[in-house]
């Protein structure tokens, strides 16, 4: 993270030359002019420590110092005095000062107190940091990868931990692309620095936009107090951009510029900051049909992908199936509760056969269910969902014709299979062609789409969920 430090000190000479002194790589300075408003400005900024002189702390100082340290995430408070008042320096530090410094102290005294003031505050956000990631910190090697094309994947991935380039992973949703990019950040140099995940299809634009670059205080109606964006915050880690696809015109403009300068600046703020993170951006959209639609811009894109990595779906890779599932019996089972072991074989077999539309979230969604449904020390059939435990027969496995392929060219393989499943088959394909061409022409109205097709809209969301057609792509 990049430390932010505030002057307001009544002495303008010396907020200057300590200003000098600390403003190196990794801390930024800010100073606020004396004024009656000054402690109701400190309480807004978002900083790691702030250095104030005791004369513009409203009295009653102590009073206001306790208050100061109710402050979410409030900076550490380093007053500097010119009094010697002895007992008012060991109540200032009770009330939760970081540190009181009298005027004879020197300079040197003075930034040498603040850097260990500030390296205090990082080790303990490092732990906190550090026992949360001992809990779920992801690695390459854990990545369950049975499949060959998985194991050809991982074989990718590793060539690119070492470097900074930045990283665009594609994939259906649950596919796995925020634990790629996790083990990536951990495997590699910058795993001491913190990982940020942001996802720019979750919030409204103007927070989204200071979620990303941070906001001064004032910048706009309701920001009251100043707040860190996330390059800010991955200062030396990684940022995680999920669901770039979804990220607004103008935001792609400013966040070009950031990763062109490698340099941010807070909305509403005057400043720009060097900051050094790696970038990584995921999405389950087409992004080049965006760039075709105008809606996802190409030099963005460039930028972005300089390293672009697939997770293929999971019904592309069925032979990680079985080691997913005994992976996830396993973990969840102190989660879970249940002294569940194993799957019985019909059950793990209706699993190898599912689409699994949700990918891997889904297969570990279906797990957990199935562990608090089941009797005994197995899941069984029973204990899946009726759209896994009924789903498909090993037809799946099987190539399909291409679409468009005429119908009497049916591959040999569709004649050993039984004539339910073909009908199935031949029926979903049309379907998915039918609801995708109408979908087409309504723009993706599904209002409109079910009237045409003569269905209950709540049918055709659902099928649409099935065939996994999202409006938003039609628009
Ligand atoms: N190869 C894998 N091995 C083990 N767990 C995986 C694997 N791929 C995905 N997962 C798990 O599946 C869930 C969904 O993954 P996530 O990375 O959130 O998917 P996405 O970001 O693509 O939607 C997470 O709990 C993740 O840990
Ligand atoms: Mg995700």
């Amino acid at each position: 993270m990049l430390n932010r430090v505030v002057l307001a000190l009544d002495r303008t000479d010396v907020a200057r030359r300590l200003r000098k002194r600390v403003e190196q790589d990794d801390v930024v300075v800010t100073e606020l002019k004396n004024g009656a408003d000054i402690w109701d400005k400190l309480t807004r900024q978002s900083a790691d420590a702030v250095l104030v002189s005791r004369t513009m702390i409203p009295d009653p100082a102590v009073q206001t110092v306790e208050a100061w340290e109710e402050l979410p995430d409030a900076p550490a408070l380093m007053v500097l005095t010119d009094d010697d008042n002895e007992d008012e320096h060991v109540q200032l530090q009770a009330a939760g000062a970081a540190a009181v410094v009298g005027a004879r102290v020197s300079l040197d005294s003075m930034a040498s107190l603040l850097f260990s003031v500030l390296s205090e505050r990082d080790e303990l956000a490092q732990e906190r940091l550090a026992t949360r990631r001992a809990l779920t910190q992801p690695r390459l090697s854990d990545f369950v990868s049975t499949s060959g094309v998985m194991q050809a994947f991982v074989r990718t991935v590793e060539r690119v931990i070492d470097s900074n380039v930045s990283l665009l992973i594609l994939g259906e949703t649950g596919v796995g692309k925020e634990r790629l990019a996790q083990a990536v950040h951990y495997e590699g140099p910058r795993k001491t620095g913190p990982f940020i995940a942001i996802n720019c299809g979750a919030l409204p634009e103007t927070l989204l936009e200071s979620e990303l670059f941070g906001h001064e205080e004032g910048a706009f109606t309701g920001a009251i107090r100043s707040r860190r964006g996330c390059f800010e915050l991955a200062h030396h880690g990684t940022v995680f951009l999920d669901e770039i696809g979804e990220l607004p015109h103008h935001l792609q403009v400013k966040l070009l510029r950031v990763l062109q300068e490698r340099e941010v600046r807070r909305v509403g703020g005057e400043r720009s900051i060097k900051v050094d993170v790696r970038v990584m951006a995921a999405t389950n959209r087409d992004l080049k049909a965006l760039i075709e639609q105008g809606l996802f811009r190409q030099d963005l894109y460039y930028r972005l992908s300089v390293m672009t990595l697939e997770i293929p779906p999971l019904r592309e890779r069925r032979e990680d199936i079985r080691e997913l599932v005994r992976t996830y019996i396993d973990y969840l089972r102190p989660r879970v509760g249940r002294d569940v072991y194993g799957i019985r074989a019909d059950a793990m077999h209706a699993m190898a056969q599912y689409r699994w539309p949700g990918n891997v979230r889904e297969l570990i969604n279906v797990i957990e269910r199935a562990m608090l449904l089941a009797e005994g020390e197995e899941i069984g059939l029973v204990d899946l969902p009726q759209s896994v435990a009924v789903g498909r027969e090993p037809s799946e496995m099987i190539m399909l014709p291409p679409p468009g392929a005429a119908l009497d060219d049916l591959p040999p393989e569709w004649l050993e299979r039984p004539w339910k499943d073909v009908r199935r088959e031949a029926v979903e394909r049309i379907e998915r062609a039918y609801l995708k061409g109408l979908l087409e022409e309504t723009k993706g109205k599904v209002g409109e789409t079910a009237r045409r097709a003569g269905m209950q809209p709540r049918s055709l969301f659902e099928k649409m969920q099935y065939y996994q057609l999202r409006k938003e792509d039609f628009r």
